[in-house]
């Protein structure tokens, strides 16, 4: 694994590291409360970044491109923004309420951009 790809692999182990031990201190704890940071973390960071990096693993020639570049920071810097601002929001800091709205948008444009960048590699012929 290469580049785009290896980033969007060892972006993904971070989240489930960090994701799976907020489930654990929930548990342990038995405080519910971040449960969307942790189900965000676990899904729109370890599986949603370990499929963009198995995409970008079967298709190389795409993941060398600028675009692909774009996409990772675009989904790194929201994806973590979000995370983190919605743990704070349910914390009870409400004042970070508009990194978590921007954040989403971020993340939304991120998988807009994903859509533009592998449709045509996988609907490519010949
Ligand atoms: C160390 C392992 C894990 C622990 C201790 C853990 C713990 C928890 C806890 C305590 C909840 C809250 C349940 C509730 O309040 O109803 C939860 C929810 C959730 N977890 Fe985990 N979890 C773990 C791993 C994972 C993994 C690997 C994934 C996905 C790849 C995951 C995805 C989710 C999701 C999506 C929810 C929300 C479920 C719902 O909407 O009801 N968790 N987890
Ligand atoms: C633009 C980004 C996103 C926003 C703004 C968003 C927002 C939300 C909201 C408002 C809820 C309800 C939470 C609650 O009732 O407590 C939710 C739940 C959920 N979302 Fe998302 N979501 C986003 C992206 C995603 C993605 C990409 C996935 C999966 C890959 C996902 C998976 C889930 C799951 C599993 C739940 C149920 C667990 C929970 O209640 O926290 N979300 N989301």
């Amino acid at each position: 694994m290469q580049g785009v790809a290896r980033n969007f692999f060892t972006l993904a182990i971070i989240y489930s590291l960090c994701g799976m031990a907020l489930g654990l201190y929930m548990a342990i704890s038995q405080d519910h409360g971040q449960m969307p940071t942790h189900a965000h973390t676990m899904v729109a960071g370890w599986l949603m970044s370990a499929v963009f990096a198995f995409f970008y693993h079967l298709f190389p020639a795409v993941g060398q491109k600028m675009l692909a570049t774009i996409h990772f920071w675009l989904t790194a810097i929201s994806g973590i923004g979000l995370l983190i601002g919605l743990y704070f929001l349910l914390a009870g800091n409400a004042a970070i309420e508009p990194l978590v709205g921007i954040s989403s948008m971020g993340f939304y444009a991120s998988m807009l951009l994903f859509a533009f960048v592998a449709l045509p590699a996988v609907w490519k012929t010949a």
